[in-house]
């Protein structure tokens, strides 16, 4: 059985004074979240913050973005080396809002993918579909090209330890979560494709549902045999809900 996992996106959101309260009150609640892996990517400013207060902790952090290059004459770009000084497991690439709103193409996403690998970071790769898409018949269509550019990249094999989230772009920050059903079912897909390639590395792969997930929904999604856990935007600013999710993760 694959371990479950909650990985909170905290996106342009917090300061120091307010991470401090959040970090410590989920590291306080932490026996409340059982035995569900945790994991918060915050912007890149408050990476030491994390790291300085989660090091002792079981809660892991991580990156919202990374550039695909290692170094060089990139103003602005943050690489994934700078992301491992800063002790980062995670690092989420192809959100949809830097695909939506900062024009990664599917080819710069699967570039970041294996940035972070070379790295030795895991990347959270996130795939969905917008309402249009999905209205037009053609989720599957989206989500597999969105998959296969980093597929045809990496191998099947570089696959191998990274997590997968599936986010329908119509569910993300607008309180419309998909179904269990239609999440599992688009999950369910998304494996089989990965099995296409790799039995054994789609039997292991995370592969977690964001969109509005929150503590009142979490239970069901969880419960679908192929959603191994969730990456969580808003609810995973506030504590009381994000460690209820993270609890609902171990039913
Ligand atoms: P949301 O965001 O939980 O606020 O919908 C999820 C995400 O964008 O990762």
């Amino acid at each position: 059985m694959r371990a479950k996992l909650v990985v909170g996106n905290w996106k342009m959101h917090g300061s120091l004074a307010a991470n401090r309260e959040l970090l410590r009150a989920l590291v306080a609640g932490l026996p409340l979240a059982g035995s569900t892996e945790m994991a918060v990517c915050v912007p890149f400013p408050y990476l030491a913050q994390a790291q300085e207060m989660l090091a002792a902790t079981p809660i892991r952090w991580g990156a919202q973005n990374l550039s695909e290059h290692s170094g060089g004459a990139y103003t602005g770009e943050v690489s994934g080396a700078m992301l491992c000084d800063f002790a980062c497991r995670y690092a989420i690439v192809g959100h949809s809002e830097r695909r939506a709103l900062y024009g990664e193409s599917d080819a710069k996403v699967a570039a970041k993918f294996l940035a972070a690998r070379a790295a030795g970071l895991t990347p959270v790769l996130c795939v969905g579909e917008t309402l249009e898409q999905r209205e037009a018949g053609a989720t599957l269509q989206v989500v597999y090209a969105q998959l296969d550019a980093v597929l045809d990249a990496a191998g099947a094999a570089g696959l191998s330890g990274a997590v997968l989230a599936y986010e329908p772009v119509w569910a993300i920050g607008t309180g419309r979560t998909a179904s269990p059903a239609q999440a599992q079912e688009v999950h369910a897909a998304i494996r089989a494709r990965v099995e296409a390639r790799d039995a054994v590395l789609a039997a292991s792969l995370p592969i977690l549902y964001g969109g509005s997930v929150k503590a009142q929904n979490a239970g069901e999604l969880f419960a679908q045999s192929d959603i191994d856990g969730g990456l969580v935007g808003g609810a995973s600013l506030v504590v009381d809900e994000f460690l209820a999710i993270c609890q609902a993760a171990n039913c």
